[in-house]
């Protein structure tokens, strides 16, 4: 049966794999961008603009739908919601996160449970991928902090398991080459072993052969960085209540998820940052 896909924010963090991913196993898929391409099987479209995204899913199966952290995060969520009802889109993939609940307590997993619902409520059939904190962020985040020697977080100490978006990516192209397997599933997606920021610290310090420490900070100090370093409210209030998650332990834990769709072991965070080295030297 044919099944065109659609891959948004094909650029990220989960969405370059993903086409990686979707390339080896030789599926028909177009990607999305909101910049002009000069590749051959880029839709431009902007999730700010119903009627270039109603264009861009035309003819398009299954979508997978990965929104950015903005402010108006909801807002693009309804209109991909609109577009890909009108566009007669037979399956949503939607890119979430851990705890996603619209009732959820804390503001960034009640955001991300609101645009869950949201995309049910379309009455199209949706897989749910709701990952953990990703290993990539020592790459988008902390980079700097590991060529200064010390990194700063706000975990009260707490371990996470956190997953590489190469994993979510080949979990992405195994749902969006199948989409009937997985209508109507959520996966909670982490790495297989829970570990701290400290002995994160020591595995980067033993494959870039000098001492890079982690320095745990409260979450009223990371609000108060958050503010010098002029981020805007909204986004301060999203990322305290990550920190407060992750402080009060709630990010610990290890899902069989990933092992279970891909039968294997999820990456591990010591081959991620043997991967990766080079970005920190
Ligand atoms: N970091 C974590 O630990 C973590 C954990 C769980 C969940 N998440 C969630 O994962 C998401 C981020 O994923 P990621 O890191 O893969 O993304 P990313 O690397 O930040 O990439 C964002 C993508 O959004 C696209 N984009 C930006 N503005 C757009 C617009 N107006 N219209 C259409 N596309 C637009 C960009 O593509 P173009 O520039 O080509 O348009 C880009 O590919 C967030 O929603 C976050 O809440 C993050």
């Amino acid at each position: 049966m044919a099944n065109k896909i659609l891959v948004t924010s094909a650029s990220g963090n989960i969405g370059k794999p993903l086409v990686a991913e979707l390339k080896a196993l030789g599926a028909d898929f177009d990607i999305m961008s909101s910049k002009p391409q000069s590749i051959a099987n880029v839709r431009v479209a902007d999730f700010n603009d119903v009627a270039s995204l109603k264009k861009a899913f035309a003819g398009i199966d299954t979508l997978f739908l990965l929104f950015p952290l903005v402010e108006n995060k909801v807002q693009l969520a309804k209109n991909a919601a609109e577009a890909a009802v009108a566009a007669g889109v037979k399956h949503i993939v939607r890119s979430s996160g851990a705890g996603a609940d619209a009732n959820a307590a804390f503001a960034l997993p009640k955001l991300q449970g609101q645009i869950d619902e949201l995309l049910k409520a379309t009455g199209i059939p949706t897989t749910f991928l709701r990952p953990g904190g990703f290993m990539q962020n020592y790459l988008t985040y902390h980079s700097q902090a590991i060529k200064d020697g010390t990194i700063y977080m706000a975990d009260g100490g707490k371990a996470q398991a956190l997953i590489d978006t190469r994993d979510i990516a080949a979990i992405a192209a195994r749902v969006l080459t199948n989409p009937g397997a997985h209508a109507g599933k959520a996966y909670m997606l982490t790495g297989g072993a829970d570990f701290t920021g400290n002995e994160a610290a020591e595995i980067i310090s033993k494959a870039l052969g000098k001492t890079v420490s982690h320095a745990s900070v409260s979450t009223e100090a990371a609000v108060a960085t958050m503010k010098g370093w002029q981020l805007p409210a909204w986004l301060i209030d999203l990322m305290d209540s990550l920190n407060q998650i992750v402080s009060a332990g709630y990010a610990t834990g290890v899902s069989p998820d990933v092992e279970n769709i891909l039968g294997r072991k999820p990456r591990t965070f010591a081959a991620f940052v043997n991967d990766n080295v080079a970005a920190w030297k």
